[in-house]
């Protein structure tokens, strides 16, 4: 009666299992993977629900691609960073993940493939079933110094392409290594010749300033790009469901992409029509936000770099930007016991590395967003624990 595509188990996994148990229980968790920046104690001014009430709202003017007035202000602040990009060149999403599918629809068919970084954003592999499609993913190497972190395994990328490979995703930092694309590896990937995905929604989020680092993709000519943002978290507000795709790349292309993802878009037609007129009062306000959350994960990141000891067994992996930290704990135990034992000994939350699909044992992932006090309390217990073996 349904459709093949769920072919996923729904049943919840060991660790969601011992959690709503313990919860059960009466357990307060220390909650390291809190990734919901309106759940983290950030102070929401009262403008922004003001900047929703507006009369216009009751009246509905459908554009495929969002109103002009929303993204202009998109190009505003891509513009504030440097990068000049024109009105025409913004599709307004309900949100990155909507982009990712429109951005499916457009490039490929049934049974094609989509290349993904690995490790990255265990999303992926819904958004491409959703479409019909495969993920076949391509290796980042690490490296371990501070501005050459993580790279693409530019080999093994070239023998993932197969004839039904139709574009290659980035994730720009990505999620949860932190690393940022560099420049020579834009060029590798152009040389591939297919459609670019940039996902950006981490990219004003870096820790240091590299010239090498690209921000963003949307002012590339060379191949046919999609750089890909939104509110969620350039502004810390994910339940605003705003987003967007700039296109780049060659004009003519460019305008067939154009057109086709218009297309797309009219027959949805997702994007609320007042989140679209509080769009510029929202990216202008998300700036204070934005500061608050870049304060807090930096503020993190340097608390826990102070707090591992010369002689422990744990370290953390070298992080260029984003609002994760990856662990590396000792391959004792695999990633997923580390996390289990952590929960029920500790009563501490954390996310296994193979969530991310970490090639190798043992690594635990953590969000820099938590509240500071959780955040330093949790990685205490989790020190210890490792510490004891
Ligand atoms: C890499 C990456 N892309 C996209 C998203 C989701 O963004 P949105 O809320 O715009 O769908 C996330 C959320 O965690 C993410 O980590």
């Amino acid at each position: 009666m349904f459709s093949s595509r769920f072919h996923w188990d729904p049943s919840p996994n060991r660790l969601t299992r011992l959690l709503r148990a313990l919860r059960r229980a009466g357990a307060t968790i220390l909650d390291l993977t809190e990734s919901n920046p309106t759940r983290a104690g950030f102070s929401y001014p009262e403008e922004i629900v003001q900047a929703l009430a507006d009369p216009r709202a009751l009246r509905y003017d459908p554009q495929p691609g969002g109103s002009l007035a929303a993204r202009e202000a998109v190009c505003r602040y891509y513009a504030e960073a440097g990068h000049a990009v024109e009105p025409d060149r913004v599709l307004l999403t309900a949100s990155t993940s909507e982009a990712y599918a429109y951005l499916f629809k457009l490039l490929a068919d049934p049974g094609d493939e989509v290349l993904v970084p690995r490790p990255s954003y265990p999303l992926f592999e819904f958004l491409a079933t959703m479409e019909s499609l495969r993920v076949v993913s391509y290796p980042l190497v690490y490296h371990g110094g501070w501005s050459i972190a993580w790279s693409i395994d530019d080999h093994a990328l070239a023998a993932a392409v197969t004839p039904r490979t139709r574009a290659i995703v980035v994730v720009n930092p990505n999620n949860p290594t932190g690393s940022f694309l560099k420049r020579d590896e834009l060029l590798f990937l152009q040389s591939l010749g297919l459609p670019l995905i940039s996902d950006e929604v981490f990219a004003d989020y870096a820790f240091t300033e590299d010239t090498a680092r690209l921000r963003t993709l949307a002012t590339t000519n060379e191949t046919l790009t999609f750089s890909m943002s939104g509110l969620s978290k350039i502004a810390g507000l994910p339940q605003m469901k705003l987003g967007w795709i700039v296109i780049s790349g060659p004009p003519a292309a460019r305008a067939e992409a154009k057109d086709k993802l218009e297309w797309i878009a009219d027959t949805y037609l997702s994007v609320g029509t007042p989140v679209q007129q509080a769009a510029p009062r929202l990216l202008d306000l998300g700036k204070g936000i934005q500061s608050q959350i870049a304060a807090r994960v930096r503020a993190n990141l340097a608390w826990l770099a102070s707090a591992i000891a010369p002689d422990s067994p744990c370290r953390t992996l070298a992080v260029e930007g984003g609002w994760y930290v990856t662990l590396q704990v000792p391959r004792i135990r695999r990633d997923e016991e580390w996390a289990l034992e952590l929960l029920e000994k500790d009563n501490v939350l954390v996310q296994p590395g193979f969530f991310y699909d970490f090639e190798s044992e043992a690594f635990l992932v953590l969000s820099l967003l938590t509240e500071p006090g959780t955040f330093q309390e949790g990685c205490r217990r989790l020190l210890e624990r490792v510490d004891i073996g």
